[in-house]
């Protein structure tokens, strides 16, 4: 599974730090094969009104992703 947690201006603005630190911890915790990223911007910042982090996950783009959206989407993969 490859995960990008944009921490660009916006998304960092956002809590993109908050959301990559408790990604982190999560997936040190599980036996899951992952690959994390954290890239300046995902260029979706202009195309969308959001307000939370943008999240690229097996490059299918995630909006307005909290804690909470996240913990589901993992769930679900
Ligand atoms: S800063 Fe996150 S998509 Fe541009």
């Amino acid at each position: 599974m490859k995960i990008r947690i944009c921490l660009g201006t916006c998304c960092h603005l956002m809590g993109g730090a908050d959301l990559y630190n408790f990604l982190e911890e999560q997936l040190e915790k599980s036996n899951r094969d992952f690959e994390l990223e954290t890239p300046s911007c995902l260029d979706y910042c202009n195309q969308a009104d959001y307000e939370a982090p943008i999240v690229e996950i097996d490059e299918e783009i995630h909006d307005d992703v909290t804690i909470e959206k996240l913990k589901n989407i993992l769930n679900q993969e």
